[in-house]
C-alpha cells in the first residue's frame, strides 16, 4: 500500500474497493477516552480555582507551577519523556519510526488569565496528551517523532511559543506578568534558563508540522450547531502602554477651566478608539483592558494616567493603519486640556494563516468522524501562530457555549472535547504519513 491510499483511508475514509489491512483498520477505529478527557480537565481546575468557578492560573504563580508538575505526570502516564526546555516549555516526546524526519508537534498551554475558564488551553493541553497515551495504549508507532508541547505563559503574550520560534526580544524579558514577576524571572520559576534561549530556538523547516486544539472563544460554532471549526488564521495582535501625563492637583481649589487632568482625557481615548476601530469595515478590534490613575485619590486631579491599547486584525497592516489613526486624534484630545500621550508597545504577536494542507486535513478528519465543521478566522491569539513561523500549522476549534471565554462561565461540552481530541488523533496520523 503506497502512503496516498494509507493517507486517504487514515483522512479521507475508505475507498469502496480497497480492504485495508488489520493495523490500519485499527487505526482508523482509534478513539480517545472522553472519560479520561472530563477527569484531567476536572483536575486542572482544581488549581487556582475560583470561588465564582473558573481558575485564575496566572503564568509562574504557585498554581502554574503545580499545574504543570500534574502534568509531567500525566506525559508520563501517557509513556512520553517530558522535559522542560530553557524557556519553560514543558514539551513530552515520543520517538517515531523515521527519525531522521522533523518531529510534529501539537499541543496548547494551561496557564490562564486573571479570572478565568476552565476550558481555555486546558482542553488542547489534556487533548494532546490524551491523543499520545491512546497511541501508547494501542501501540500506535508514528514515522515522525512526536513532541506534545505544553507552552509557558500564552496569556501573557505566546512567551514559551515566540521563544521557539526565533520572535521573544531580549527586552520583554524584562516585562512584568500577571504573577508580578518579570518573564525572565518566571521562566527561572518554571525551569527554564534565559541565558540559553537561544537553544530553544527553531527554524523554519525544523518542525514537520503542529496542530493545536482550542476552543473557539466565540459563539459562531454553537450558534450555527457546527462542531468544528477550522481555522484559516489567527489575527495579528498590537498592545501598548499609553501613559496620558498631564498635572496633578487640588480638587477643591482648581477651577474646572483650569486643569490639565490626565483621567479626563483618557476617559475620551477610551471613547475615542471605540469610535475609530469602528468607523472603518471589517472584524478589526481594539480595546482599552487596564486604566490606572495616579496618585489615585477621590481629592487628587490625576496627573498621570496609564492603560494599555490593544488592536487586532488578520491583516497586520490594518493594525498599523488605525493605530496611526488613534495616536492622531489622541494629540487632538491632548491639545485639548493640555495633556500629552505617550505609547510603549508592550509586545506584538503577528497574524498567521494556517496552513492549507493542515485545514484539508483537519477537514477529511471531521468529515470521516462525521462531524460537521466550517472554516473561520481566530479573533483570539493562539501559540499556533508563532509555530505557523517555523512550520505549517493547523487549529481545531471546537463550541464554546455562549461564546463566552476569559471568564468563569467559559464552559465548552464533554462530547464537543472529545470530538475535537479525536479529529486531532486523526490529523496528527493523517499529517503524519502525508508530510
Ligand atoms: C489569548 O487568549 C488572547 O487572545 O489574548
Ligand atoms: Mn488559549
Ligand atoms: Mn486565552
Amino acid at each position: 500500500m503506497n502512503r496516498r491510499h494509507f493517507n486517504s483511508i487514515i483522512a479521507g475514509g475508505l475507498a469502496a474497493t480497497v480492504v485495508p489491512p488489520r493495523w490500519l483498520r485499527a487505526q482508523a477505529d482509534l478513539r480517545v477516552s472522553g472519560d479520561r478527557l472530563t477527569a484531567h480537565l476536572t483536575a486542572l481546575a482544581e488549581f487556582g480555582k475560583n470561588p465564582e468557578g473558573g481558575v485564575s492560573r496566572v503564568a509562574y504563580s504557585n498554581y502554574d507551577r503545580d499545574a504543570r508538575a500534574v502534568v509531567l505526570d500525566w506525559m508520563r502516564a501517557a509513556k512520553l519523556e517530558p522535559s522542560v526546555d530553557f524557556a519553560g516549555n514543558i514539551i513530552g516526546r515520543r520517538a517515531g519510526k523515521e527519525s531522521e524526519l522533523k518531529p510534529l508537534l501539537f499541543g496548547s498551554h494551561i496557564d490562564s488569565v486573571p479570572q478565568g475558564g476552565n476550558y481555555d488551553g486546558d482542553v488542547g493541553s489534556v487533548a494532546a496528551i490524551e491523543v499520545a497515551q491512546t497511541f501508547a495504549e494501542h501501540n500506535v508507532v508514528t514515522r515522525h517523532p512526536l513532541e506534545v508541547v505544553v507552552w509557558q505563559n500564552e496569556e501573557g503574550g505566546l512567551f514559551g511559543s515566540r521563544a521557539v520560534s526565533g520572535q521573544l526580544t531580549a527586552a520583554e524579558l524584562k516585562t512584568v506578568s500577571n504573577s508580578g514577576k518579570t518573564i525572565e524571572q518566571g521562566i527561572a520559576f518554571l525551569g527554564g534558563d534565559v541565558s540559553k534561549l537561544e537553544q530553544v530556538k527553531r527554524a523554519k523547516g525544523d518542525i514537520a508540522c503542529y496542530f493545536e486544539l482550542h476552543i473557539e472563544q466565540g459563539g459562531t460554532l454553537e450558534a450555527g450547531k457546527i462542531d468544528i471549526g477550522i481555522v484559516e488564521g489567527i489575527v495579528g495582535i498590537k498592545q501598548w502602554e499609553v501613559t496620558v501625563t498631564g498635572f496633578a492637583n487640588h480638587a477643591g481649589t482648581t477651577p474646572m477651566n483650569q486643569r490639565h487632568d490626565a483621567m479626563l482625557a483618557a476617559a475620551r481615548f477610551v471613547e475615542m478608539v471605540n469610535r475609530v476601530v469602528r468607523s472603518v469595515p471589517g472584524r478589526q478590534v481594539g480595546t482599552v483592558g487596564r486604566i490606572q490613575a495616579f496618585p489615585g485619590a477621590p481629592n487628587v486631579i490625576p496627573g498621570k494616567v496609564v492603560c494599555t491599547l490593544e488592536l487586532r486584525d488578520l491583516d497586520d497592516a490594518k493594525i498599523d493603519v488605525l493605530y496611526g489613526r488613534i495616536k492622531a486624534e489622541a494629540k487632538k484630545i491632548g491639545d485639548q486640556n493640555g495633556t500629552q500621550f505617550d505609547y510603549n508597545e508592550l509586545h506584538v504577536n503577528v497574524s498567521a494563516p494556517s496552513d492549507p494542507q493542515m485545514r484539508k486535513i483537519i477537514a477529511d478528519a471531521a468529515g470521516v468522524l462525521k462531524l460537521s465543521s466550517r472554516v473561520m478566522p481566530s479573533g483570539a491569539g493562539h501559540d499556533a501562530q508563532a509555530m505557523a513561523q517555523i512550520g505549517p500549522m493547523g487549529m481545531i476549534f471546537i463550541p464554546s457555549i455562549g461564546g463566552i471565554s476569559h471568564a468563569p462561565k467559559e464552559f465548552s461540552r464533554p462530547q464537543d472535547i472529545a470530538n475535537g481530541a479525536n479529529v486531532l488523533l486523526r490529523s496528527v496520523l493523517a499529517a503524519d504519513q502525508a508530510l
